[in-house]
């Protein structure tokens, strides 16, 4: 059974329903409602500011009527229903603190322990099946990164793997980029040495949020890709120290890169960086790019940098990595703004030809919500 109660000064009520209780305010009520005149009817887009709400907006009456809430306001003399599950849904009546580097439900952290369990998709598959595609994307926004495989062997493959989801970034390097290297141990300038595990660019902003490396020919042995989540790497530093924890989310790092003519890329920002409400948004890390740290205090760049080491030597910690090896026709997609990446030295000869991209996430993610969506209206 639902219940409503009005506050005395008509500031707000309380809703029982579904064995939840929560609170909600007239002036948020008045703005989300849904009516044909708050909201237009086609694509959901609210037709009024807030200077179009009185700003001593009062709930006059609330009653419950089947499925739905009955408001009316004052002094508009506008009443509005509204359906008590989206209310639900959309509650912000909560009791408990979330500390400082909570995730956003659905993200799941991870470490070595995920090896036998690498997100994977088949190309084939995900390209001609929506659920398919759906189930990997969702991989990929919980594990952020995924691993595609039977994909075809063909310049600009990589693409194809963008178009299942959005657009390319075109940056300064191109819509896309070639790795190619030729590894001949006889001679060091050729040798593949291995990359500590990064995310990309951090210098951009806004960042690349998604790389996807595609690989088209891979004869030398080692070379395996692997990657980090950064997530996971801020929290243990979070739980292994909360001061170092705290140091790298209260101040900004620089990055920069102006390593061709004509291009001049810099960024300040967080290595972990956390929104007002302390939620893990986004680690940058990457030691080829980091320009002079300026914005840490004098009193606190000591500390500052204990936290960046001990950041750095987690992230360099096999029990933090996956690795796998990529065949042609194979490739991997990670966000840019959770999941590191790098690629373990050679050890024997041969030619390795990768090429990658960037794409968004906001893409990405719309794509996943939009299938999932479809599939649940398909169920229904
Ligand atoms: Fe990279």
């Amino acid at each position: 059974m639902s219940q409503v109660t009005l506050a005395a000064d008509g500031g707000s009520l309380t809703l029982e329903a579904g064995g939840m209780r929560a609170r909600f305010h007239a002036i948020w009520l008045r703005d989300n409602a849904w009516d044909a005149a708050t909201r237009a009817p086609g694509n959901g887009q609210r037709l009024i500011t807030l200077a179009d709400i009185p700003k001593g907006t009062r709930i006059d009456a609330a009653r419950i009527d089947g499925g739905r809430l009955s408001v009316s306001f004052a002094p508009e003399g506008k009443a509005v229903d509204y359906d008590i599950g989206w209310l639900m849904a959309n509650r912000y009546d909560r009791t408990h603190e979330r500390a400082p580097g909570w995730t956003a439900p659905g993200v799941e952290p991870w470490d070595a322990r995920l090896m036998g369990n690498v997100p994977v998709g088949d190309f084939a598959e995900v390209s001609r099946d929506a659920d398919a595609l759906c189930g990997w994307l969702a991989l990929v926004a919980r594990y952020g990164f995924g691993k595609l495989v039977n994909g075809p062997v063909e310049d600009g493959a990589l693409m194809k793997v963008v178009d299942l989801f959005g657009y390319v970034r075109e940056t300064n390097y191109g819509r896309h980029f070639e790795v190619r290297t030729t590894v001949n141990p006889t001679n060091l300038a050729y040798t593949g040495l291995g990359l500590q595990a990064h995310t990309d660019n951090p210098y951009r902003d806004p960042v690349p949020t998604v790389q996807v490396l595609y690989c088209l020919e891979s004869s030398a042995a080692g070379g395996e890709n692997m990657v980090v989540d950064g997530f996971a790497a801020a929290l243990r530093l979070k739980t292994e120290s909360p001061d170092l924890f705290d140091a790298l989310t209260r101040h900004c790092a620089r990055f920069e890169y102006a390593g061709e003519a004509g291009v001049r890329l810099t960024s300040r920002r967080p290595m972990i960086e956390l929104a007002p409400d302390g939620e893990l948004i986004a680690v940058r890390f990457n030691n080829r790019s980091a320009a002079a740290i300026t914005d840490v205090p004098f009193e606190e760049m000591e500390t500052y940098y204990a936290a960046y080491r001990r950041l750095g030597e987690i992230i360099d910690d096999p029990a933090m990595e996956v690795t796998f090896r990529l065949n042609p026709g194979e490739s991997f997609l990670v966000d840019n703004t959770r999941v590191l990446h790098a690629r373990k030295g050679y050890s024997g000869s041969g030619t390795r030809w990768l090429q990658g991209c960037y794409a968004d996430k906001d893409g990405l993610l719309s794509k996943l919500a939009a299938l999932s969506g479809a599939r649940k209206e398909a169920a229904e």
